[in-house]
């Protein structure tokens, strides 16, 4: 990142990094698993959980992509392996029904899913606050992304 966009940042980088990291390792954790529920699923009114599931993994992996961006613009490393991903992130799975034609159950795993990564970034947000304007670029991102992760619980609620 250049001189003057390193300079206004002004948190706790290395903390700062650590908790992007890690909801890096969340984004690719709901990708996959969204991505298998997806196929999984299966049985009357599957299809439409099915094509949610889909479009919801699309917008995780793009969150995937837009953290990478700003932990390498904030000098950090991406981590790499599925082991590390694991290890590193906060919501590890997402509990599905034994059986995948049990689309309620599947939704409810769905929903809890959304709702860790809506803990993770409130928690985020809360750290770059009061004074978001310790590092506006990141606050912004997160608070964006936030966004959409409500929208996505939301989202499958509704099909609840
Ligand atoms: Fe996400
Ligand atoms: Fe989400």
């Amino acid at each position: 990142m250049g001189k003057k966009g390193t300079e206004i940042v002004q948190v706790d980088l290395d903390k700062l990094l650590e908790l992007l990291k890690k909801a890096y390792a969340d984004e690719w954790i709901a990708y996959y698993a969204y991505k298998w529920a997806a196929d999984m699923a299966h049985g009357m009114g599957s299809p439409h959980v099915a094509e949610l599931a889909e479009k919801i993994a699309d917008e995780e992996e793009e969150h995937a992509d837009e953290l990478a961006e700003r932990i390498i613009e904030l000098g950090g490393e991406l981590p790499y392996g599925l082991e590390a991903l694991y290890d590193l992130a906060n919501c590890k799975t997402v509990t599905y029904p034994t059986d995948m034609s049990d689309l309620k159950g599947i939704l409810e795993g769905l929903v809890e899913a959304e709702g860790c990564a809506i803990d993770v970034y409130t928690k985020i947000l809360k750290f770059l606050s009061p004074c978001y304007d310790r590092d506006i670029k990141t606050f912004h991102l997160i608070e964006h992304i936030l966004a959409e992760e409500i929208h996505h619980e939301d989202e499958f609620e509704n099909l609840l």
